[in-house]
Formats: structure tokens, C-alpha cells, sequence
């Protein structure tokens, strides 16, 4: 069975799964119940990263049994397996956010360099509160110094695909984090 879920994409080269759907699942079931706690009766906005964060999104709006809006960035800040160094904002919010209260769902926090960018760019327009709610969290890459209120999961310095994350592009439809053949890289 296991196997079967490793191949369940043609021509993808995974080296090792590294959280199962099901434990995935799981944690998101926590953490949109544990917002939806702490958010019951303040209509938050979940402001999302595209295109990493789009799974996810999909899965913690879903769990979060409270009123909620949905809003996206799109940004850029990584090229093949390692960062740029630099954030570019393609595509802003279009819905004004000042006294909202406002919840930036991310896929991955590495360097901390998006997420310090992105906070600061928030906080000008005045959200009423931001928080950060990452599904994965790569604390041993970190080089800025950045807030991240609820995490997923905290996983080892290693480049890992699924669930949104990408490799050039491919692997995000994968329904497990995974650790791709270092043949591909
Ligand atoms: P920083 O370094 O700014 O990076 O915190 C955040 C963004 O970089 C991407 N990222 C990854 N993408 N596998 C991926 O597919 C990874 O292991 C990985 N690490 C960082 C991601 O887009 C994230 O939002
Ligand atoms: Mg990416």
C-alpha cells in the first residue's frame, strides 16, 4: 500500500515520504479548529501565498468551521532549490484589510526572508491583528529574525515537495510532503 502511495504520480522521482496524508490531514483538522477557537465571531481573512500555499489554504478554510474570507498573493522569491534572496510581490491584495483581522497562511517558512517581507508589507495597511500560520516550518535554515504564531510541523533543513511545494514547478499536486531523488536535482 505504501508503495502504491509513492508511485500514485507517473514519472515523479520521490526518495522518501516524509509526512503521510493522514498525519497531514490530521494536523490541519487541529489547527483550523484551534483558529477556529481563537477567530469565532472576528470574520477573519486568511491571506494566502500562491502558488505554495494553495493546498493547504484549501484544506485549513475547510477545517476552520467558523465565517472566514479568503484572499491571495502571489510572490516569488525562490528559483529551483534555493532562494533568490530577494521578494517580488506579482500579484497584491485587492481587498483592503485595515481592521480586519488577518491570518497569512504560508506552505513553508525557510530562510524567513518572504515571510519578514510580507509581514511588514501587511502590517502598513493596518490589519486590526496578523498572525502566521505555516504548514511547515524550517527553523534551522532561518537568517531573519520573524514571528510565526502556529506551526504545522517542524522538519529538518532538507528540500522537500507536495502538498503545494514545488520542484520547478512539479510536485505540488502530490497529496504527501516528500523528499524528492537526488538524481533530480
Ligand atoms: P524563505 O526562505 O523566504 O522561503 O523563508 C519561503 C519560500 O521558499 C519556498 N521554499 C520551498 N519550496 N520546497 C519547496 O518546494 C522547500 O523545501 C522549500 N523551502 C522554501 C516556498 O515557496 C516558501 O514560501
Ligand atoms: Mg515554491
Amino acid at each position: 500500500m505504501r508503495n502504491k502511495g509513492i508511485d500514485s504520480v507517473d514519472e515523479y522521482k520521490i526518495a522518501r515520504v516524509l509526512l503521510t496524508e493522514a498525519q497531514i490531514r490530521d494536523r490541519i483538522q487541529e489547527m483550523g479548529a484551534a483558529l477556529a477557537d481563537r477567530y469565532r465571531g472576528k470574520n477573519p481573512i486568511l491571506v494566502t501565498l500562491l502558488k505554495g500555499g494553495f493546498i493547504f489554504l484549501a484544506d485549513l478554510s475547510r477545517a476552520m468551521r467558523i465565517p472566514h474570507e479568503v484572499e491571495f498573493m502571489l510572490v516569488r522569491s525562490y528559483e529551483g532549490e534555493s532562494s533568490t534572496g530577494s521578494v517580488q510581490i506579482m500579484q497584491d491584495l485587492k481587498q483592503n484589510i485595515e481592521g480586519r483581522h488577518v491570518i497569512l497562511v504560508e506552505d513553508i517558512v525557510d530562510t524567513g526572508l518572504t515571510l519578514a517581507y510580507i509581514r511588514e508589507h501587511l502590517i502598513l495597511r493596518h490589519p486590526a491583528s496578523l498572525i502566521v500560520c505555516s504548514l511547515l516550518d524550517k527553523e534551522a535554515a532561518r537568517t531573519e529574525e520573524v514571528d510565526v504564531e502556529m506551526v504545522g510541523f517542524r522538519i529538518e533543513n532538507e528540500f522537500v515537495v507536495g502538498f503545494g511545494l514545488d520542484y520547478n514547478q512539479l510536485y505540488r499536486n502530490l497529496p504527501y510532503l516528500a523528499v524528492i531523488d537526488p538524481g533530480q536535482t
